[in-house]
């Protein structure tokens, strides 16, 4: 298995993968266009033979904070470690770019816990509901899980293995002026 950022040649495999979790009501559906527009925001882990068994999204939402979008692990893949393995890259990747702050919606807060998410609230994301929220057709019936992990210092449940997590954990300085 392989993790490493998408290429736009991924995103049909991308949206087949997400498919049965979207009809599911898993995943908040995404068209095609939409993945290639924004390939740039995915992750994939590919098997031994380059099929994408997982993906994940990490959309920069403001200057310091990032959502993390469209989890997804192949069916017959889950439960051996793929959605752990994403979710580092994503947070290592959110590190790069200072993103102090990771959250996500999900049906699935439970995993994310188990990641060093901790529950939040919509109304702790005013921006994120003003922005996508409000035009929701199942506002009034959302039953997703805010969930949100400050990069710095999240811990998972489980840690990493000796050298699986090169870069330290500690803040960057902040730029004095
Ligand atoms: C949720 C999902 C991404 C998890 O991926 P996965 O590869 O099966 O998970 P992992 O094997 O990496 O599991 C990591 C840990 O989380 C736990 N876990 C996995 N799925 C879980 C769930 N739905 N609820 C609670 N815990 C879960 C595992 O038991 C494991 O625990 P451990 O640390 O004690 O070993 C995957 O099941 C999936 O694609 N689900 C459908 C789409 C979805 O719901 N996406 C999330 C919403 S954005």
């Amino acid at each position: 298995m392989r993790c490493r950022k998408a290429r736009l040649c991924d995103a049909g495999e991308i949206h087949a993968l997400m498919q049965p979790h979207v009809l599911q009501g898993l995943l908040l559906p995404r068209s095609l266009s939409y993945l290639c527009e924004n390939i740039r925001d995915f992750t994939v882990i590919e098997d031994a033979s380059g099929r994408v068994v997982a993906s994940g999204a990490l959309h920069f939402f403001d200057e310091d904070m990032a959502e993390l979008q469209s989890l997804a692990v192949l069916s017959n893949c889950q439960g051996v470690g793929l959605g752990r393995t994403l979710v580092r890259a994503l947070l290592r990747e959110a590190r790069r770019h200072r993103v102090w702050k990771v959250f996500s919606l999900t049906h699935a807060p439970d995993f994310f816990l188990r990641q060093g998410f901790v529950l939040t609230d919509i109304a702790q994301l005013p921006r994120k509901f003003m922005r996508d929220c409000i035009t929701c057709p199942k506002l009034r019936h959302c039953h997703q899980t805010a969930v949100i992990c400050d990069v710095f210092t999240a811990r998972p449940s489980r840690p990493a293995q000796p050298g699986q997590e090169a870069e330290a954990l500690s803040r960057p300085a902040l730029a004095s002026a």
